[in-house]
């Protein structure tokens, strides 16, 4: 396995255990830390990072004792979500960087400007395209990344608005 493929199913392994609660932690979110923060994604950009798979913050800080302290604190349960999700918005960026950034920028600047959901689905704002579909035959990725991409794209969409 080359470098590139570990990180790869790395990736991965993040999404497929983070997916499934998007919806609960952008409403919690919303409501307990955006007023200060601002939107997830670019909070998360900015204040965080990934290393050996833990979300850490300032000079390297992990961030469970942390959450579980500040602003009123988090429960365990939403800690987990959080962290989840820092993790699944911090590694998609990476991807984003590596296949897509030459062409497009940045992933937050370019979902907003181009795409927009209709009925459940994200379309090209101008194109009109189906973008599930487009990715399938874009920037040469596989099926799986095509998917995984697709579900990165709606959450940073749902994360711009
Ligand atoms: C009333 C304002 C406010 C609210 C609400 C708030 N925070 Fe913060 N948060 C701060 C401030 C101020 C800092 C310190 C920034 C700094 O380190 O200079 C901070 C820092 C952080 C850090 C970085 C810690 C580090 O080690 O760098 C994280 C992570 C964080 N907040 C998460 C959250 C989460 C999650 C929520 C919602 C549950 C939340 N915050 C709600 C004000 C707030
Ligand atoms: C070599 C340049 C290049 C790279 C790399 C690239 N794209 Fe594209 N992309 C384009 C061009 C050019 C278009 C314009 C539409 C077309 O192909 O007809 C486009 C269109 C798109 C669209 C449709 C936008 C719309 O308005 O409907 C999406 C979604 C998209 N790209 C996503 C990605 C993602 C995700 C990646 C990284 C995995 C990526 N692209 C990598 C060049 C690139």
């Amino acid at each position: 396995m080359t470098v590139k493929t570990v990180v790869r199913a790395f990736l991965f392994s993040v999404f497929w255990a983070g997916g499934t609660s998007a919806d609960d932690f952008h409403q919690t979110f919303e409501a307990r830390c955006m007023k200060c923060h601002g939107h997830s994604g670019d909070f998360a950009r900015r204040m965080l990072t990934l290393k050996d798979g833990n979300v850490l913050g300032g000079e390297e800080q992990h961030l469970r004792p942390f959450l579980e302290r500040h602003q009123g604190g988090l429960s365990t349960t939403e800690i987990a979500l959080f962290l989840d999700t820092f993790k699944t918005q911090l590694s998609s960026e990476s991807f984003f960087q590596d296949r897509c950034y030459t062409c497009h920028g940045r992933a937050y600047t370019f979902v907003r400007l181009n795409l927009i959901q209709r009925d459940g689905v994200l379309i090209g704002r101008y194109t009109g395209f189906d973008t599930q579909r487009f990715l399938l035959d874009h920037a040469r990725l596989t099926e799986r990344e095509a998917e995984w991409m697709y579900d990165r794209l709606s959450a940073i969409w749902l994360d711009s608005r």
